[in-house]
């Protein structure tokens, strides 16, 4: 049986009807079309998934969406703004931060949370603030260095 929730989903008010067991990223994906969220583990240890909920960065995977009802929720696509893009994408364009791509949404959403409380992170803590976030491709050299030219702009 689905119920009711509200969501705001980068900047956009939504009324959606969910199933009581679906994840808050089945429904960004599957009822809003947003491919940014991706699925990767389904299971909390991957991080391509991360979204920002009130300002704070989840595993999308790990959350009943029943649970968000009010909620205001960031996903990368809510990253640009008027069609500029935020500094971090433009950054892990320049840096070649992206090869498949798979994780660079998610990672985006997790260095942004590092930004919005230490903006001016050194290695160590872009390291520890992306550490929820996997990346199969990069070796995380140039991911490190998106978010440190992203941290100077
Ligand atoms: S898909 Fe959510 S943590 Fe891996
Ligand atoms: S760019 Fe492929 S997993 Fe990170």
């Amino acid at each position: 049986m689905k119920q009711m929730i509200s969501l705001e989903v980068n900047g956009e008010a939504h009324e959606l009807a969910v199933e009581k067991n679906a994840t808050l990223l089945r429904v960004l994906r599957d009822q809003l079309g947003l491919n940014g969220p991706k699925r990767g583990c389904d299971s909390g240890g991957c991080g391509c998934c991360t979204v920002h909920v009130d300002g704070q960065a989840v595993y999308s995977c790990m959350c009943y969406a029943l649970s968000y009802d009010g909620a205001s929720i960031t996903t990368a696509e809510g990253l640009a703004v008027d069609g500029e893009l935020h500094p971090l994408q433009t950054s892990f364009i320049e840096a070649g931060a992206v090869q498949c791509g798979y994780c660079t949404c998610g990672m985006m959403m997790a260095a942004k949370q590092l930004l919005d409380e230490c903006p001016r992170p050194d290695e160590e803590q872009i390291r520890q603030g992306i550490s929820g976030n996997l990346c199969r491709c990069t070796g995380y050299a140039k991911i490190v260095e998106a978010v440190k030219m992203a941290s100077e702009r």
